[in-house]
C-alpha cells in the first residue's frame, strides 16, 4: 500500500520502537483489506479490557516511547478504590488494574473509562474519519452521528490512536456503507427494552449485513439506540445501521440503499422479540442482585432509578454501572444519596466483564442487558432478563417476575 514519506518514517522506527510498532500492525491490516492508503484520524476510542494481552499490548506501545497523537477515550476497567471498600481484590487484579491505568497514562491516552463516549465527551460530527472499537460505540459513532469507523479491536483503535493514522478500507469507504437488507419492523418499538429485544433478535436474520430498519418510532432515545448497538453486536456483528429517516445516512429508503434494491428483506415480529427475549433470560424467580448498566447508564436512566427506590429499601443488591461524568452529576443532583440509602451501589469507570464482581460468581442476578448476561456468564453468574423498570422492582422485591 502506499505511504507517506511520514508514514514510511513511522514504519522504520524513526519516531520509536513503539510507533513503528502500531505502524506495522495497521499496515498489516492494510494489506490483509487491499486498502490502497492511510487517512488521518480525529478521534479515537479504545475498548481496553483491563485483560493480561490487552494491558501488555498497551505497554509495550508505551515501553517503545509511543505516545497518541490522537488522544483516544477509553473503556471501563474497575474503579479499585470503590471495591476495595465493598469486597476483597486480590493483589493480583489490583496490580492489573494500576498496570492498565499507568500504560495508557503513559501513551496519554483520556482515563475516561466508559464505554459510551459518544454520549458526552467523544462526538464525532458527520463524516470524521475516526477509529472507533467498543461493541455499542462503533455502530453509534457510524450510524448516528454519520462519522467513519471501521469495527476496531482494541489494539488497532489504540494503533490508530499513536499514528493518527487508520487504512483506507471497510466502511470508511460510501460503497460500504450502503444498506443491504431491508428490515420491516412490525414489532411495536415501545420502550428502550424493545431496542434491546430488537437488537438482539435482528442478526439472526440479517447476518452481519447492513440493515436499514423502516417502521420505528421516528423520534428514538439515545438509550434506545444505545441498546440497539450494544445488542446488534452482541448477537451479531453490525458496524453500520441505518434507520429511514432517523440516522443520518438515510433520510429516505432510496438514499439508504444508494439507489439500488435491497438484497433482502426480513420482517420482525412481536413474536421474534417475545422468543428472543424467553431464550435469552432465565426463568422468574428468587434472585441476590441487580446489574445494570452494561453499556454505562446515562443519567435520565438513573434517575428513573433513583425515583423508584427514593424512601425504599432493596431486597436485593443493586449495582448501577456508569461513567465518572453520569456519576458525578448524580452526586450533584442528590440521585446518588437515593439510591445509596436504599441500599444501592452507583459504580463509576466500571465494566460487567472485571474480576471485581467475584462476590457475584455463582448467583442469580436480573439485567437489562443481554450483553451483560451474555460476558457475566464467564463469571459464573446467571440472569434473568427484564426492562430496567422491571429489574429495579425486582431489587425491590428480591424476585424477578
Ligand atoms: Fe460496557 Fe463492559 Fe458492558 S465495556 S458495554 S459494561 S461489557
Amino acid at each position: 500500500m502506499f505511504l507517506t514519506a511520514e508514514e514510511k518514517a513511522m514504519l522504520s522506527g524513526e519516531f520509536g520502537e513503539g510507533v513503528a510498532l502500531a505502524m506495522r500492525v495497521l499496515v498489516g491490516i492494510g494489506e490483509a483489506f487491499d486498502a490502497p492508503r492511510m487517512v488521518e484520524i480525529t478521534r479515537a476510542h479504545a475498548a481496553l479490557s483491563n485483560q493480561e494481552a490487552d494491558t501488555w499490548f498497551a505497554e509495550r506501545l508505551a515501553k517503545g516511547g509511543a505516545t497518541c497523537r490522537v488522544r483516544p477515550t477509553v473503556n471501563p476497567g474497575f474503579d479499585l478504590d470503590y471495591f476495595r471498600k465493598v469486597t476483597t481484590i486480590s493483589d493480583a487484579d489490583a496490580e492489573m488494574m494500576e498496570r492498565t491505568h499507568n500504560a495508557y497514562k503513559a501513551l496519554g491516552a483520556i482515563l475516561s473509562y466508559s464505554c459510551t463516549p459518544y454520549l458526552f465527551d467523544n462526538i464525532p460530527h458527520r463524516g470524521e474519519i475516526v477509529a472507533f472499537s467498543e461493541s455499542s460505540a462503533t455502530p453509534y459513532v457510524n450510524s448516528v452521528w454519520g462519522a467513519r469507523s471501521n469495527r476496531e479491536s482494541s489494539q488497532s483503535a489504540l494503533c490508530a490512536a499513536v499514528t493518527g493514522r487508520v487504512p483506507l478500507y471497510g466502511y470508511l469507504l460510501d460503497e460500504n456503507r450502503l444498506g443491504k437488507v431491508l428490515v420491516k419492523v412490525e414489532a411495536r418499538i415501545k420502550n428502550d427494552f424493545d431496542y434491546t429485544l430488537l437488537g438482539y433478535a435482528a442478526p439472526k436474520k440479517i447476518g452481519n449485513d447492513v440493515p436499514v430498519f423502516v417502521g420505528m418510532p421516528e423520534v428514538p432515545t439515545p438509550e434506545g439506540l444505545m441498546n440497539l448497538g450494544a445488542e446488534l453486536n452482541t448477537a451479531g456483528a453490525v458496524t453500520i445501521y441505518h434507520i429511514v429517516g432517523v440516522t443520518p445516512e438515510a433520510p429516505t429508503i432510496e438514499a439508504a440503499f444508494g439507489g439500488r434494491s435491497p438484497e433482502r428483506t426480513v420482517t420482525i415480529t412481536d413474536q421474534d422479540l417475545k422468543e428472543t427475549h424467553r431464550h435469552l433470560s432465565k426463568p422468574p424467580g428468587k434472585i441476590d442482585f441487580v446489574m445494570m448498566g452494561c453499556p454505562h447508564l446515562t443519567i435520565s436512566q438513573v434517575q428513573k432509578i433513583a425515583a423508584m427506590v427514593k424512601g425504599r429499601r432493596l431486597a436485593s443488591e443493586l449495582w448501577v454501572s456508569v461513567s465518572s461524568y453520569t456519576k458525578e452529576m448524580a452526586g450533584r443532583m442528590g440521585l446518588l444519596q437515593e439510591i445509596e440509602e436504599a441500599g444501592g451501589h452507583v459504580v463509576a469507570d466500571t465494566c460487567i466483564d472485571e474480576p471485581c464482581w467475584h462476590h457475584l460468581a455463582g448467583k442469580v442476578g436480573a439485567t437489562d442487558s443481554p450483553k451483560c448476561a451474555y460476558y457475566a456468564t464467564r463469571r459464573d453468574m446467571s440472569f434473568v432478563i427484564r426492562s430496567l423498570e422491571e429489574c429495579v422492582e425486582s431489587a425491590l422485591r428480591g424476585e424477578a417476575k
